[in-house]
């Protein structure tokens, strides 16, 4: 099969959160004078872009026509979440809201270690991304599928309208969900909560009978079509009304796990806007997770490293 052609046609539309992740890393070799803290000297810096510009990032690393509809504040960040975005090849369409400030998550780290991270996010007042509704509608005739990326920073607090709209047009909507209210989810095509975001809302399970039970339960309620909980080294379980599908982990070593669930609802965006089913795209969303645990840092996977000699 040829793979890179048939991901170069499939477009996915990203739409939720955006955050901008900044690394500095120093030279730890003294104590402040001015209060008991190490004084780290800054050597170098690295910026990544985080949430759902992670998720539209790992579209566009494997090949997939990358579409990003996103609010950010009207500062340094936002310019840098932008340029970081074109030169991943994301098509993005940032709104710039002068009342919010952009989320960044800034480390400072020293000998491999995390001194300090220091967060600049403010909840928006307002639903940011209602007053782009009609963009959104506007924007779907030209993609295959839309993942929802919820990191819980208020962008879609009222998501309800956009998976009725995606739904009215036919569009797979595939939702990586926060909180504990999956009410304003009902109706999408596919949830991805990793096992304590399930918790949070379905509760403990004592047996993979309790859970298929309860997964099972929260999909009919919310009227979705699957459900696929991922579960960290116990790899993930689809629950969908035909089927139960569980996938081990693939991966071989595992340095960083931060990201792996934008990875996951990434590639299984991009596989069913190629054409895959469900479980084949699980599949690989699967394989995808597994390979980027094991790189440091905030990152994507390649066709080449996906799909090795079937590409
Ligand atoms: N510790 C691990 N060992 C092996 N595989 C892992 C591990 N953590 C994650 N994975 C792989 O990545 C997938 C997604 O991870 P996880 O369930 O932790 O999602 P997540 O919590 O949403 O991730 P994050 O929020 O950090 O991006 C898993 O289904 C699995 O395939
Ligand atoms: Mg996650």
């Amino acid at each position: 099969m040829d793979w890179l052609k048939r991901l170069a046609a499939a477009r996915v539309l990203v739409v939720g959160d955006v955050m901008l992740d900044r690394y500095w890393f120093g030279d730890v070799e003294r104590i402040s004078p001015e209060a008991p803290v190490p004084v780290a000297r800054i050597q170098k810096t690295d910026e990544r872009a985080g949430g759902a510009a992670n998720v539209a990032r790992n579209i566009a690393a494997l090949g997939g026509q990358a579409h990003l509809l996103a609010v950010v504040g009207d500062d340094e960040a936002g310019s840098a979440l932008e340029r970081l975005l074109t030169a991943h090849g994301v098509k993005a369409s940032l709104h710039r809201d002068p009342d919010i400030a952009t989320t960044v998550k800034l480390r400072v780290l020293a000998r491999q270690q995390q001194l300090l991270r220091i967060d600049f996010e403010n909840e928006p007042s307002h639903e940011v991304l209602a007053a782009k509704l009609d963009e959104f509608e506007a924007m779907l005739p030209q993609v295959d599928v839309v993942i929802l990326s919820d990191y819980g920073k208020g962008g879609l607090r009222h998501v309800q309208r956009m998976i009725e709209i995606a739904k009215a047009h036919g569009k797979p909507t595939l939702v990586d969900p926060k909180g504990d209210d999956y009410d304003r989810y009902r109706g999408a095509t596919l949830l991805t909560p990793n096992r304590s975001e399930f918790r949070q809302v379905a509760g403990r399970w004592a047996s993979e009978d309790e859970l298929c039970a309860k997964a099972c339960q929260l999909r009919e309620k919310l009227d979705l079509d699957a459900l696929l909980v991922t579960r960290s080294e116990e790899g993930m379980t689809l629950f969908a009304a035909s089927e139960i599908v569980h996938q081990p982990t693939q991966a071989q070593e595992v340095f960083d796990v931060s990201g792996a669930g934008d990875t996951v609802i990434g590639t299984l965006g991009l596989m069913l806007a190629a054409g895959l089913t469900l479980p084949q795209a699980m599949e690989w969303s699967n394989r995808a997770a597994g390979i980027v645990v094991g790189k440091l840092g905030t990152a994507v996977v390649h066709p080449e490293e996906l799909f090795g000699d079937s590409e």
